[in-house]
């Protein structure tokens, strides 16, 4: 039998998305090593500073060369002198689109070793999964902007929510519920959004009934918001349009220690494209080029492409390398509060990883 070798597209993108990719991809191939897969890396050099150079965001062939990948590894995209738009509507939205990633998968779980920045809540006290809708919603080309220049200007941008979209989302979200503890909520905002919200409401409810098995609430985001930091046990699986779960999820980062550790993936459920993995966070123009990056984030997103590649496996136990580092050891980069470079704590989950017997 030939083991599998997977052909990731890699692009580490702008800031600390370079300091924090090569720690992931020597946990993956030690990974590889140990449960029987190898990795071949395909290095796209794509980002603001191609952007510099060429006047676009990634190649016109971009796309192309992607689909020829099994999976993609991104870091992070955006850098000062470049509209935020532009990097965000020339790289990452492009492929989430065109792979039909329409799931953006977000856990915000407290992992052992790390204090939550909230007072109350005891080891493991937050565990839950934000399913996030990642092609559609607010996030849209359809508007514009009149009378540039002028007193009258005024801008325009409309919401596109289709009930395809809407619907296979949540149908998602219920299968993780179902799989979990069969709780899953709603953010929605329909008192003051009056079209898009009340259709949103509508069809949850539709999809809530065909389950009875879950149980079922919506929450206005801006309480959901308030009880993300009140009381963050309650919750199970989410489901967010996608500003709403853009927003919610930098706050679940934030209360499990660091916007640093969070994890997301893109991820395309029916196989047919590639999927994207990358951390949550951005580029940190502010301590990039420093080597103190907190490698976690982007870690933990390739344990989640193990996932999605079948091999739960390794990928828990890249999880349990995570671990063991946070709660044995001292090793931490300064955002959680401890002073070891990324370099440091790169090789402290390798040797974690390595000293851990084989599952
Ligand atoms: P950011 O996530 O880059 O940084 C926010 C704060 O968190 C900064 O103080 C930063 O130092 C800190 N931080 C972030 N990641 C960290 C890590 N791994 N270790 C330690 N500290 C970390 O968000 P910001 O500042 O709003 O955006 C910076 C740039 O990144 C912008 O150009 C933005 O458009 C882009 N961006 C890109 C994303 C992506 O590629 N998916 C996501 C979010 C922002
Ligand atoms: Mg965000």
């Amino acid at each position: 039998m030939t083991l599998p070798n997977y052909h990731i597209a890699v692009i580490a993108g702008d800031g600390i998305g370079t300091e924090v990719m090569p720690p992931a991809q020597r946990l993956l191939e030690v990974a590889g090593a140990r449960y029987g897969f190898s990795f071949e890396w395909e290095e796209l050099e794509w980002g603001c500073e191609y952007y510099a150079r060429t006047g676009a965001m990634m190649p016109e062939t971009g796309l192309a060369q992607l689909a020829e990948c099994d999976q993609i590894l991104l870091g992070a995209v955006g850098y000062p002198g470049v509209p935020d738009h532009v990097s965000l509507w020339g790289l990452l939205i492009p492929i989430r689109r065109a792979f039909q990633q329409y799931i953006n998968l977000r856990p915000i779980k407290l992992l052992p070793g790390i204090e939550s920045p909230l007072r109350k809540v005891p080891a493991g006290g937050i565990d839950f999964l934000v399913v996030r809708e990642n092609n559609e919603g607010e996030y849209s080309e359809s508007g514009g902007r009149l009378y540039r220049g002028s007193p009258q200007e005024i801008a325009i941008q409309e919401s596109v929510f289709s009930r395809f979209g809407v619907e296979r989302a949540m149908r998602y979200a219920i299968g993780l519920a179902e799989q979990r503890e069969g709780k899953l909520a709603s953010a929605t905002k329909s008192n003051g959004i009056i079209h898009t919200m009340p259709f949103w409401d509508e069809i949850f409810r539709e999809l809530g009934a065909e389950h009875p098995n879950l149980e079922i609430s919506e929450y206005h985001i801006d309480a959901l918001a308030a009880l993300f930091v009140l009381d963050p046990a309650r919750f199970d699986v989410v489901v967010a349009s996608n500003l709403f779960g853009d927003i919610l999820t930098d706050l679940g980062a934030a209360i499990i220690g660091s916007i640093g550790i969070a994890p997301s993936a893109n991820l395309n459920p029916e196989k047919e494209f590639p999927s994207m993995f990358e951390p949550v966070h951005g580029s940190a123009p502010d301590i990039a080029g420093q080597g103190k990056a907190n490698p976690l984030g982007q870690v933990w997103a390739a344990s989640m492409m193990l996932d999605h590649l079948g091999h739960q496996d390794a990928g828990e136990a890249i999880m349990a390398a995570m671990g063991h580092v946070l709660e044995e050891t001292e090793v931490r980069t300064p955002d959680l509060g401890g002073s070891a470079s990324t370099e440091e704590v790169s090789e402290a989950l390798i040797n974690a990883f390595n000293a851990a017997a084989p599952a």
